[in-house]
């Protein structure tokens, strides 16, 4: 395999990397020039614009509220309500849905498409409510009771936290407002703190179901080159040594780095959406033209490095302090906790669905989340394989209305048939 043989060149690129942060001066302000690499828009100066449903919902005739949450851990969320779509009324009984994106990502990720192709709009015009939600650190969630994220405080985080504070925080949101329980859809890590949340019995009571696009646990096998390389030089750690306590994708320095990784043998960066999700079958290009105006999206760099230590260990594990008693101090014992995905209830209606050249939610990653499931009640676990798919379809496939989306809206509708437990 080129990773493997690409482990001297690794050391190199090791040393390199160690060398160019110092030259970089991470903590140096980088002035906020804008320009193209790998056709995204570098933008330093990431700022809320005038919000996510004045830009890319309400402009297609689509009702939209703009709701502020705050997370017990002090962060200050916005989350979009969809509430009236071209067709379909708004009687009141209509069921919420929550939409959670991805890692590098934000709530843009469900209405980036054409309305007639994207899941957002598409679930309103078949009757749901539509509640999306954006991530501490992105766009439109960058505020904090107390930090700036000029602060490498505000960037002490993981996707645990999610699990611990913003997940509950959202989904309490949505259930005091409709006093319903709520369908949930992720995508990638949304679905990982899912999952997750699931497994320590978190949500359970306000949760009605769960559709999972590229659903992600385990992380041993990803095949996307810059993941691996990244993931196996430590690249995270050393962000974090130098100070880069916020990942923004479309920064100077990160760029920088990711230049540098592309030059690695076996790493070709040609297409940067493919060296990273996969060979994604059903793109349209202008579509992707215009959804790196949104994407990707700011994360912690800790968040990347607790991703990487998965890759490494091949466990669903909190982060790793490297120290015995920074865990101890942390968690109370030496080694991180681990989540353990057979702890799922097993009457909680699932939606799997995975895609067959998906660089990040790889197809075994996925059969051994497969297995802890193996035990599941099987009419509430429905799975779909899509030998064709990559990760960035399962969100912008131009057919991924009539292979995923109506599955998942058939899969709401039978779940709430269903006697709930
Ligand atoms: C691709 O997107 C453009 C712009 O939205 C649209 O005009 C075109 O019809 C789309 N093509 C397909 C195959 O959906
Ligand atoms: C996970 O939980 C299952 C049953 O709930 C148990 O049998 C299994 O040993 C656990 N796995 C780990 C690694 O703790």
């Amino acid at each position: 395999m080129a990773l493997r043989s690409s482990s001297f060149a690794l050391c190199a690129l090791n040393l390199f990397i160690s060398l160019l942060i110092l030259l970089l001066e991470p903590n140096r302000v980088f002035g906020s020039s804008r320009g193209e690499h790998f056709g995204f828009i570098v933008d330093d100066n990431i700022g809320a614009d005038a919000g996510l449903c004045a830009s890319l919902v309400t402009v297609h005739g689509y009702k939209c509220q703009e709701f502020e949450v705050t997370t017990d851990d002090g962060y200050i969320l916005s989350v979009q309500r969809i509430t009236e779509g071209r067709v379909g009324g708004t009687d009141s009984n209509r069921q919420p849905v929550l939409l959670q994106h991805g890692v590098l990502a934000d709530g843009a990720t469900w209405v980036l498409n054409p309305p007639e192709q994207s899941l957002g709009m598409i679930l309103v015009d078949n009757g749901f409510d539509v509640w999306i939600s954006n991530s501490r650190g992105t766009r439109y969630s960058r505020r904090h009771v107390k930090l700036d994220p000029k602060d490498r405080n505000y960037w002490d985080w993981t996707w645990g936290d999610l699990v611990m504070y913003e997940l509950p925080a959202v989904i309490d949101h949505i259930f005091t407002q409709t006093k319903q329980k709520i369908h949930y859809v992720g995508h990638s890590q949304g679905t990982l703190i899912a999952l997750a949340s699931f497994s320590e019995g978190r949500l359970i009571d306000k949760v009605k179901s769960a559709a999972l696009l590229c659903p992600i646990a385990y992380l041993s096998h990803i095949t996307t080159p810059l993941g691996n390389i990244a993931a196996r030089s430590l690249l995270g750690e050393k962000f974090m040594t130098f100070g880069l306590a916020e990942f923004n994708p479309r920064s100077k320095p990160v760029l920088e780095f990711v230049k540098l990784l592309c030059a690695a043998p076996g790493v070709d960066c040609y297409d940067l959406l493919t060296a990273i999700t996969g060979k994604n079958c059903c793109l349209n290009s202008s579509t992707v033209q215009m959804s790196l105006e949104y994407e990707p999206q700011p994360t912690s760099t800790k968040n990347l490095v607790n991703l990487a230590q998965m890759v490494r260990i091949g466990k669903v594990s909190k982060y790793d302090y490297g120290k015995k008693s920074e865990n101890v101090a942390h968690y109370g014992q030496a080694k991180p906790p681990e989540y353990n995905m057979s702890n799922i209830p097993r009457n909680l209606p699932l939606f799997l669905s995975y895609g067959g050249q998906d660089a990040l939610s790889d197809v075994q990653d996925v059969q051994n989340l497969l297995e802890d499931l193996k035990f599941h009640d099987i009419d509430k676990l429905h799975v779909q394989f899509i030998k064709d798919y990559a990760h960035a379809d399962f969100i912008l496939g131009v057919n991924a209305r009539d292979i995923v989306y109506n599955e998942i809206i058939t899969f709401f509708r039978n779940s709430s048939l269903l006697k709930s437990v």
